[in-house]
């Protein structure tokens, strides 16, 4: 176990070391990895790193603004936002398969980081917020022993494609150091204790084929649920959002009957879902008071039009996954 007060330091050298005056390319997520190797490349070398960060228009509600505001605003580091979601609607029209989805939302993803990596001809580096269960996974899966399931959405084939060398500064550190790590860099508690979020976005929290018109509902619906999940706080001020390992709401592509007022409603569903777990190979439901389910519902179905009935997923991994695609 690292203790951070020591490792800054001497990680900031490292990195110091190996890029010498070099320049850095960096994609930043919006997950808690790439930004604290964003922070933490930043800190070492200054303007000799450039992030790329591509919008898909699968991210979260304010997702990129909130990047953009804690990095380019606050920290002063250089980002590139790459406003790529027509790019990645027009191709996901009409698909539905979730593996298929996968491989589209991959495979563009590359081709828009390439394309504006391309724009850095002096950079000779990729830096990667690789951590040390991602290291033994990739070790696992070489070996054959890893099952996929679902094939997470990775850009292995990047450095090789650009020649660029890898610098991966958080490759010995655990999820839970790399957090420390990203509050002693001065990230904020919010971005440092984020849920996961898949790769593919919420490409696989629309079931069937990913329209714009849908993500927007979904990503308004997420948000309620989020805020209300916060803001529901134990007698020790931890809050439920703090408590599960990870919650999202989830598009359902059924109509279904309601009544508004004087007239009838022919709208959406939404399904919530919290699950506990720490290593997210199994999970359970988490157990939510029924008021702070009770609060999201009826904000979802009164603050978005187009959602008239939302449902919470009481379903454990196994025999359910996590995500529903
Ligand atoms: P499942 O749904 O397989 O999810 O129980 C387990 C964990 O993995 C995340 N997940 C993904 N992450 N690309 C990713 O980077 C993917 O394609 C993907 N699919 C699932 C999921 O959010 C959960 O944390």
């Amino acid at each position: 176990q690292w203790n951070m007060p020591e490792f800054v330091p001497q990680a900031i050298q490292r990195i110091r070391d190996q890029v010498g005056k070099d320049e850095v390319i960096l994609g930043l997520s919006g997950g808690v990895d790439s930004a604290v190797a964003a922070a933490l490349i930043h800190r070492a070398i200054g303007d000799q790193l450039t992030c790329i960060f591509v919008d898909t228009g699968l991210l979260r509600l304010n997702e990129g603004d909130q990047v953009m505001e804690t990095f380019a605003k606050h920290m002063g580091v250089k980002v590139d936002r790459v406003n790529a979601s027509e790019d990645f609607y027009r191709e996901l029209k009409g698909v539905a398969d979730p593996e298929q989805k996968r491989k589209i939302i991959g495979r563009l993803f590359v081709e828009e980081f390439q394309r504006e990596a391309k724009k850095l001809p002096k950079a000779k580096w990729l830096a990667q917020g690789t951590i040390y269960p991602d290291v033994i996974e990739s070790a696992g899966a070489k070996t054959g022993k890893a099952v996929t399931i679902k094939s997470h959405h990775n850009v292995g084939g990047l450095p090789e494609s650009l020649h660029l060398k890898l610098l991966e500064p958080l490759r010995e550190l655990f999820k839970d150091e790399v957090r420390s790590l990203g509050l002693e860099l001065g990230l904020p508690r919010e971005m440092v204790f984020r849920h996961p979020f898949p790769g593919p976005g919420l490409g696989v929290r629309i079931l069937g084929e990913v329209k714009p018109e849908h993500a927007d509902l979904l990503r308004r619906a997420d948000a309620i649920f989020i805020d209300e999940l916060r803001k529901a706080k134990d007698a020790d001020g931890t809050s439920w959002y703090d408590k599960v390992a990870q919650a999202f709401a989830v598009f359902l592509p059924v109509r279904s009957v309601g009544v508004m007022g004087d007239g009838r409603t022919y709208d959406y569903v939404v399904a919530l879902r919290a699950v506990q777990t720490t290593d997210f190979m199994t999970a359970h439901w988490a157990e939510l008071p029924y008021d702070l389910l009770g609060r999201a519902s009826s904000r979802i179905i009164n603050e978005v039009r187009g959602i008239n009935r939302v449902t919470y997923d009481i379903s454990s991994k196994p025999p359910a996954t996590i995500e529903w695609e």
